[in-house]
């Protein structure tokens, strides 16, 4: 269940041909095809993507990580990827801290690539890509580079006087997590998240998560949700 057996090609294919020049040269998964047959066949399975969506501190990364432990999947923070590319002094990073700061969405092409470069370089097929999409313009980018939508999509529902107190007490030395910019991502949040949780309801991707109460407890919720995929 996990390997589906669907060649991207075809999906590609219908992509925008722009993005779709962009996608192939990022994403080697497309490019490993055999040489010595007319019929080109792709070298990987389709991989199996999951997006988890949940506002600031609803406990997303560390959920994932239980989701990697249990179910061998690789953890992609789109947060952590973002964060990486501004320690490593890359061309995009002052523009990043300061959009990070400010408690806004970092520009899809920008995010969706990092991803990219992230999946490419894994072995692995099955992926949690962890705090995406956080707008209908991330989720647009990333299906038309991808060219495939997710195969499952985990919120995890937490009210917000939580969400405050947990990444008040995150103390992991992040410049956004202070009152200020929590108000601010609270409020980006509110304002980006629904339409993507109406869309994925609406496809039967969606699967909401209530993510008040112990790590254990809840990923006994999440568990299920696998457990179900790998048999
Ligand atoms: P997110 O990735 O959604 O921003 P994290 O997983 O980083 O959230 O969690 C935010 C903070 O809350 C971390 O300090 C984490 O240890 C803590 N935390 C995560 N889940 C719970 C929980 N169920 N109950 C209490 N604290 C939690
Ligand atoms: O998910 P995380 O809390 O690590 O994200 C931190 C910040 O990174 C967000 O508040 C936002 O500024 C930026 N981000 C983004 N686009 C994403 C994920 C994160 O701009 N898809
Ligand atoms: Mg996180």
């Amino acid at each position: 269940m996990w390997r589906r057996v669907a060649s991207l090609s075809p999906l590609i294919s219908h992509s925008k041909p722009s993005i779709h020049n962009q996608a192939a040269s990022t994403f080697k998964i497309w490019e490993s095809f055999t040489s010595q047959s007319e019929t080109v066949t792709p070298s990987k399975a389709a991989p199996f993507i999951t997006f988890v969506l949940g506002g600031p501190g609803s406990g997303k990364g560390t959920q994932c990580a239980k989701i990697v432990e249990a179910f061998g999947f690789t953890h992609v923070s789109a947060g952590d990827l973002l964060r990486r590319e501004i320690a490593s002094n890359s061309a995009y990073g002052a523009v990043i801290l300061s959009t990070i700061r400010e408690g806004k969405i970092v520009p899809s092409q920008v995010t969706v690539q990092l991803i990219l470069k992230e999946m490419e370089a894994s072995d692995n097929c099955k992926f949690l890509i962890d705090g995406f999409p956080r707008s209908e313009e991330n989720r647009k980018a990333f299906e038309e580079v991808i060219g495939a939508e997710p195969d499952v999509v985990l919120f995890f529902d937490c009210p917000e006087q939580e969400m405050v107190k947990r990444v008040l007490n995150r103390n992991q030395g992040r410049v956004d997590d202070n009152i200020e910019t929590i108000k601010k991502r609270l409020e980006v949040f509110d304002e980006l998240n629904w339409p993507i949780v109406n869309y994925y309801t609406q496809r039967g991707k969606l699967h909401r998560i209530n993510a008040v109460g112990t790590v254990d407890e809840i990923f006994e919720k999440v568990r299920p949700i696998f457990a179900a995929l790998s048999k």
